[in-house]
């Protein structure tokens, strides 16, 4: 059994997409269990870079199976836009399956989204993530199976919904509503080209693991993003831990054999929120421009700042980590000084453990200790020897730190700057 679930240990963005890719190169199955277009994960091939959303990292690879689980909100207007890019650049993505039980992005959920963080603040990516996971929570959603199915219980209630909606969007908010008919002509069309992609995903992706096949769950956001584990309410509205691809592909736990936690190098967030580490200094400025920190689903400047150690301890507890990936490595090439957070201070104390409330991680003070940076360009590395010696100890810091060994280290987007020093599937 080979089952490896790939999981971001900080707020997102961490490099998933390039240890997806590399990894998928292995896997005979890569699997989406939670979020939805509000994932940004970038591939780069050769000179080409592949923004993918909401289709698996895997399908640059054509014997790749990639599946849309259960879990994921299922934007179908984006999905066809993504497919139909891939397509015009001569990706093969007939091996894409997509589940029967995935809910539904409706355009009054991206609406709502977009209305309701205006008073939210919570910085959301206007995807629709929120309202149409609240709305599966709350019963009112509804799966593309339901489309395919039962169209017309499908219709009834789904007017009930846009009418419903439309109370909320023109009497509280004052904007227009929607034309449940026009909404409606949009969703038949859209599942007609989606269709012969429709499958019951959890009996294929069981039926992988059953039979010896690598699947790999490649996990979206991050751990602090997580709506129970993360730093609420600044998080997303799925779970993103490793927990959640049991939920999201429809598996149970004793189907997973390792987690593999993706750490980048220092610490970035996106949106609102605590975040203890970051610089709002030129030091921030220059992780931003040399990691080319801006967002790939929004294009908004991500907020930067030194690692944190303390964050991949509790990344380590949460998600049951068994291995770490540290990405961007290079980003540190020019630092003389590197900082690591160790733990931090709340009213006179230090605290080891991420606090439970916010309110406590607003007012922690990070405590540092200083290693010194190695000044020399990484990105030609390609062996873990070859590392300067300063780079080495940095990583070794991570491992003692966090408590996990790291497999993969990477020292720039490309495939080949990836240097492996673990094997991930048995
Ligand atoms: P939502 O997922 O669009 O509801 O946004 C909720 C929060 O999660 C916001 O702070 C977003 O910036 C953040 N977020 C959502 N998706 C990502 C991602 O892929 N990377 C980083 N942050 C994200």
């Amino acid at each position: 059994m080979s089952a490896v679930v790939l999981i971001g240990t900080q707020w997102g963005d961490e490099g998933k997409g390039k240890i997806t890719d590399f990894l998928a190169k292995r896997a005979d199955c890569v699997v989406r269990y939670q979020g939805g277009s509000n994932a940004g994960h970038t591939v780069e091939v050769q000179d080409e870079k592949f923004m993918l959303h909401l289709v698996p990292s895997g399908i640059l690879y054509p014997q790749t199976i990639c599946v849309v689980g259960n879990g994921v909100a299922l934007d179908m207007g984006n999905l066809i836009k993504e497919l139909d890019g891939l397509q015009q650049r001569g990706v093969d993505t007939s091996n894409l399956r997509i589940s029967l039980r995935a809910p539904l992005v409706m355009p009054y959920h991206k609406k709502i989204d977009e209305l309701e963080d205006r008073s939210n603040g919570i910085g959301t990516t206007k995807r629709g993530i929120g309202p149409t996971y609240a709305d599966k929570i709350n019963r009112t959603g509804f799966r593309i199976s339901d489309l395919v199915m039962e169209p017309e219980f499908f219709e009834t209630r789904f007017k009930a919904q846009v009418e419903q909606k439309n109370r909320l969007i023109t009497e509280i908010y004052g904007e227009e509503g929607f034309d449940y008919r026009i909404l409606m002509d949009e969703l038949l069309s859209q599942v007609e080209i989606l269709k012969p992609y429709l499958a019951d995903t959890s009996y294929l992706v069981y039926n992988q693991i059953k039979e010896g096949k690598k699947v790999l769950f490649e996990g979206a956001q991050g751990t602090l993003l997580d709506i129970d584990h993360g730093t609420y309410p600044y998080v997303t509205s799925s779970h993103p831990i490793s927990g959640g691809a049991c939920v999201g592909a429809g598996i149970g736990p004793t189907c997973i054999n390792k987690v593999l936690g993706i750490a980048k190098a220092y610490t970035t967030r996106v949106g609102e929120g605590p975040f203890p580490t970051e610089l709002n200094d030129e030091m921030g400025e220059k992780l931003r421009q040399r990691g080319c920190e801006f967002g790939t689903t929004t294009g908004r400047p991500r907020r930067c700042g030194w690692l944190d150690a303390v964050i991949l301890r509790y990344a380590t507890r949460v998600n049951g980590l068994t291995d770490l990936a540290v990405t961007k490595l290079d980003v540190l090439d020019e630092f003389p000084v590197l900082k690591i957070c160790v733990g931090y201070r709340y009213e006179g104390r230090v605290l080891t453990e991420f606090p439970e409330n916010i309110g406590v991680l607003a007012k922690c003070e990070p405590q540092y200790i200083e290693m010194p940076g190695w000044q020399k360009d990484l990105s030609d590395v390609t062996e873990w020897s070859d590392l300067p010696v300063e780079a080495r100890n940095y990583i070794a810091k991570i491992e003692e730190l966090s408590g996990v060994k790291q497999s993969i280290v990477a020292v720039g987007p490309r495939r080949s700057q990836t240097i492996v020093s673990g094997q991930l599937f048995d």
